[in-house]
């Protein structure tokens, strides 16, 4: 098995979790910035991994645009983000509605990790677009569930990510076979 890890990442949680998963395969981890589509050509495993920014997976387009290409890969992709992973309805609907058209999601598996969001070190733009929503989701009379998590997601702050929570797609990339997603 030849894998690569690549990741897109600001405040640096998507990273931490490539470098941990790269040391795991024993493979190199690679700032998307410094990937053109080809250079993937002679790996059969590519792991992505991007944050999660109003439910965008950074970057992600490099697999998801890609994806004649790279179809006989073993692709997976994991996001990292705030949202509490016991939200899965938010997620499944959400994210991967957004991020993964038409039958992409069977050729490609999908891990969600916590990140971190510490509010003093956001830029001015993501601190103002957080303080914006939050102002919005409290203005609201009888918040939905949805509002309710967003409010939640506004006030987290902190560094969430752990190491091992990637143990199963380590294990899932380590099972060697190609399998459908
Ligand atoms: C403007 C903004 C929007 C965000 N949107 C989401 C989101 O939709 N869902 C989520 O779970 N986390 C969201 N987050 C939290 C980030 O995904 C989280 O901080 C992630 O760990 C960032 O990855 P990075 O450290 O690799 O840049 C958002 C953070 C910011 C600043």
């Amino acid at each position: 098995m030849k894998a690569i890890v690549i990741y897109k990442s600001k405040y640096g949680s998507t990273k931490a979790y490539a470098r941990w998963i790269a040391e795991a395969l024993s493979c190199e981890a690679l700032d998307a910035k410094n990937v053109k589509i080809e250079d993937l050509a002679p790996y059969d495993t590519v792991i992505y991994g991007g944050g999660l920014y109003a439910e965008v997976i950074a970057g992600v387009s490099l697999i998801t645009k890609n994806l004649e290409r790279l179809k006989d890969k073993k692709l997976v992709v994991y996001s990292t983000g705030i949202t509490p992973l016991d939200c899965r309805d938010y997620y499944d609907k959400l994210v991967l509605e957004k991020n993964f058209k038409g039958d992409s999601l069977s050729y490609i598996k999908v891990f969600n990790f916590l990140g971190k969001m510490v509010l003093s070190e956001l830029s001015l733009p993501h601190r103002t677009a957080i303080r914006a929503l939050k102002k919005l989701m409290r203005g609201k009379e009888k918040p939905t569930k949805m509002e309710k998590l967003l409010i939640e997601l506004c006030d987290a702050d902190g560094d969430f990510t752990d190491k091992n929570a990637i143990f199963d797609l380590v294990a899932y990339v380590n099972n060697q076979t190609k399998q459908q997603a």
